[in-house]
């Protein structure tokens, strides 16, 4: 393990995003600034509302940020033209969404080497290998000619990530990868999110509501409207994530009822509050 922070993977410097529906600005992010690590787990936790996605997609270079500058690796990517990012995109960065976004008409193997495909190239020998080994890693094998309804929930969200490591990103974002899945498969997903940082070095930042898989990061932040308000790194118990959030969301809540008149949102409290009260008490500490 080195000791030295080395060169971030992805940097945020002083990044708003403004949605302005209707003319009533809303701001999604709020002067955010925040270094990732390269070849680690990095997990984004917060309220329903906070930011997070926005965060996710501002980072991919999905979405443009109202103002300051996001990079990946050495590239300013909001200095890019949008053909420059489209490229950058589809090379150097992976994206795993919670709805899978997998083509239903492709077969798994047409889904996982899809990237190439909108790249307008084939893999050459060293990514074929590659492609081999993650789907066999993934236990993909005997389902490569399966279209997407005729596999499980689990095994369409492997597919999704074979098809997100497929070109070897140098980063990869994920949003909420676990949850449409059950507790097994989402163990499973996490369990080869964190074999290929391990492993490989690859760098992953992925936002849950689950505090059992936050447990798997290296570093959790948290975000509240739309600014990191804490983190956790090295050793991070789920019980110590679930209490945080749970402060946050009460904070969250508190903010408002303060703010009379507010529309209330709130779909993903339901599975987070019950994973909290399954696994808050007893849970284990990992590594
Ligand atoms: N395209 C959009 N247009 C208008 N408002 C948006 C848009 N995307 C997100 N928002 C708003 O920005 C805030 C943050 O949203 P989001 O990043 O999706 O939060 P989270 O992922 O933490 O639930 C919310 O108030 C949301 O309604
Ligand atoms: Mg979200």
């Amino acid at each position: 393990m080195t000791t030295a922070s080395p060169m971030p993977i992805a940097q945020l410097r002083d990044v708003s995003k403004i949605f302005d529906p209707d003319g009533a600005a809303l701001v999604a992010l709020n002067h955010v600034s925040l270094d990732i690590a390269p070849a680690r787990l990095t997990a984004v936790m917060g309220p329903s509302g906070s930011g997070k996605s926005t965060l996710m997609h501002v980072l991919a270079g999905l979405d443009r940020p109202s103002s300051g500058t996001v990079h990946i690796g050495e590239r300013e990517i909001t200095a890019l033209r949008e053909d420059e990012l489209t490229a950058l995109r589809r090379r150097r960065i992976g994206f795993v969404f919670q709805a899978f976004n997998l083509v239903p008409t492709l077969t798994v193997r047409e889904n996982i080497l899809l990237p190439f495909e909108l790249d307008d190239r084939k893999p050459n020998a060293e990514e074929r290998a590659w492609i081999t080994s993650i789907i066999k890693r993934l236990g993909l094998d005997a389902r490569l000619k399966h279209r997407p309804g005729e596999i499980s929930g689990g095994q369409q969200q492997r597919t999704a990530i074979a098809r997100a490591l497929a070109t070897r990103p140098d980063i990869l974002f994920a949003d909420e990868p676990t949850g449409n899945l059950d507790g097994r498969s989402g163990r499973e997903v996490m369990a080869i999110m964190s074999e290929a940082v391990r492993e490989l070095g690859q760098s992953i930042v992925l936002v849950t509501h689950d505090p059992i898989v936050a447990a798997y990061a290296d570093r959790v932040v948290f975000i509240a409207d739309g600014t990191p308000v804490s983190e956790l790194n090295d050793s991070i118990s789920a019980e110590v994530i679930a209490q945080t959030m749970l402060d946050l969301d009460a904070q969250a809540e508190a903010a408002e009822d303060a703010a009379a008149g507010v529309a209330q949102y709130d779909s993903e409290t339901a599975p987070y509050s019950s994973s909290v009260a399954q696994y808050a008490v007893g849970t284990r500490r990992r590594r």
